[in-house]
């Protein structure tokens, strides 16, 4: 037990950055994924509502049912577009910037979001739901990369879980707040959609004050003294040039090994197997059951 609150005392730099890049990073996709069928109702209704007083004739029920199904799934397409783009803006840009780009991204989103019953559009909602997918497609690919490479090795596995924990409290954070006795009712539903800019302003105003992750200063800045200081913030004080040097060895390592682009990997017939499997487990992983609340509209 002492031993397990000394680490805790040794590492709280690491377990504050777990937390900080949790609350902007899974757990916002989390909760997109589950909170959007609470407020399907009342959404439609406004669809339905908007077209009368702008055209004067109600929609046909399949055309709303349409619109609604585009919204639910325009933040797959833009999680698709922001993960695509995050690949290649996080070997040009430092991490925390493009994490604190995303939290503005998502911050915008939640602006249209609340505002959009009183802007009477529909449009705007649609148009939130890209943005926020934009955002969790970026941030649900830093999230795992940063978390891994801020740990030392022996807590690795367990900063690596944290990536899921957080996007199903992200979930669970949504199913609740989603109860119409909370957020999910006529009333408040913009606000229910907005919510999440909050987990976005938290992650931006709190990952300033922490260091971007070791391996990167020292690999690609080719700074020892800020990957040092970097560590000591995180894991405090203590003897860490043995890993210090594992990242040296990595950089080495890296001069002789170029970075692949997705066609290349595609192409390349070495990879066929690593290729096929991981695309099986992907697709799979989306058939268990997993993403199923979203199709509670239906
Ligand atoms: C749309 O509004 C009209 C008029 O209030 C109503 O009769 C119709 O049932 C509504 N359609 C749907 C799908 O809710």
């Amino acid at each position: 037990m002492a031993a397990v609150f000394s680490e805790l005392v040794q590492f709280r730099g690491l377990f504050q950055l777990i937390f900080v890049l949790g609350i902007g990073g899974s757990f916002p996709y989390g909760f997109h994924i589950s909170v959007i069928s609470y407020p399907s109702a009342h959404i439609r209704k406004f669809i339905n509502e908007t077209w009368i007083e702008r055209h004067g004739s109600p929609l046909h029920p399949e055309t709303i049912m349409l619109l609604w199904s585009f919204i639910v799934s325009v933040y797959g397409m833009g999680g698709f577009l922001g993960s695509l783009c995050c690949g290649y803006l996080t070997t040009k840009y430092r991490k925390q910037k493009c994490q604190m780009c995303a939290n503005l991204i998502i911050l915008v989103a939640a602006l249209i979001m609340a505002f959009s019953k009183t802007a009477k559009s529909f449009e705007m909602i649609l148009v939130g739901r890209f943005l926020y997918g934009i955002g969790t497609g970026f941030s649900l690919n830093i999230h795992p990369q940063y978390v891994g490479e801020i740990s030392p090795k022996k807590l690795r596995g367990f900063t690596n879980s944290t990536v899921s924990v957080f996007l199903t409290l992200g979930k669970l954070t949504g199913q609740v707040i989603g109860l119409r006795e909370i957020l999910g009712s006529e009333a408040l539903w913009p606000w229910l959609l907005a919510s999440s800019g909050l987990s976005a302003l938290v992650q931006l105003v709190t990952l300033p004050f922490f260091p971007d992750s070791p391996s990167y200063l020292l690999i690609q800045k080719g700074n020892e003294e800020a990957c040092r200081k970097a560590i000591r913030k995180l894991w405090g004080e203590g003897d860490h040039q043995a890993e210090i040097d594992d990242i040296m060895k990595e950089k080495a390592a890296m001069k002789s090994t170029k970075t692949l682009r997705v066609l290349e990997i595609i192409k390349d017939r070495s990879l066929r197997w690593q290729l096929y499997t991981s695309v099986t487990v992907m697709t799979t992983l989306q058939l268990c059951g997993i993403n199923a609340d979203i199709l509670l509209f239906f």
